[in-house]
């Protein structure tokens, strides 16, 4: 069905009709793939994450959204704390370890992971933002978290690791 003719039959649409038909428009809406990541040593919490968006530069802060039932959730609440740490299309095998395949700090023993400011980053990864919890908004399965930027490690590589239609992608410029 076009996306007109989708539009067309709106407002009759059953909820779970307008669930799917927002899940196929999810589908293009193409985002970087971050790790988001907190705790220390065994104690380390990482997830898999497209809700990350730049809220504003003054103060630098950005929003993330997490599913109240991941194992990353509590943690990071607790810890207060969290890096965003930005894929590089290299970085494609991250994306099932630390969406679920395995569990806990063992996810960890994947990728070239470093400490600094009390969190775990990517050392290759092509940015990484620390970040302290400023405000938060819980939203039915979520929580949309104010993440203020404390500081930014920024890699030379522009290569972001992108997630469309429920696949890696990776983002070409074009050149009219
Ligand atoms: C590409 C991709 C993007 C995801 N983005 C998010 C997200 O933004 N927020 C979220 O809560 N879960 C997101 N998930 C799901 C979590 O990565 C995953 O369900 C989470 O790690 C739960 O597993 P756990 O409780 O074993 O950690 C995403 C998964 C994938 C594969």
């Amino acid at each position: 069905m076009s996306a007109v003719s989708a539009l067309a039959r709106a407002p009759e649409h059953s909820m779970e009709e307008t669930a799917e038909d927002f899940k196929r428009a999810m589908r293009r809406l193409t985002s970087t793939v971050s790790i988001i990541a907190t705790g220390v040593g065994s104690a380390r919490c990482g997830m898999v994450a497209t809700a990350v968006s730049s809220l504003c530069t003054e103060p630098p802060s950005l929003l993330i959204c997490i599913n109240h039932s991941a194992s990353l959730y509590q943690p990071l609440l607790s810890n207060q704390r969290f890096s965003v740490n930005l894929l590089d299309t290299t970085q494609s095998d991250l994306v099932g370890i630390f969406a679920g395949r395995l569990k806990g700090p063992a996810r960890f023993e994947h990728g070239d992971w470093d400490h600094a400011e009390e969190l775990p980053y990517l050392l290759d990864a092509q940015a990484t933002l620390f970040c302290r919890v400023d405000a938060r908004l819980s939203y039915a399965t979520h929580e949309v978290i104010v993440g203020r930027v404390e500081k930014s490690l920024v890699g030379e590589r522009i290569s972001p690791l992108l997630w469309q239609d429920g696949q890696p992608a990776k983002s070409h410029a074009l050149n009219h």
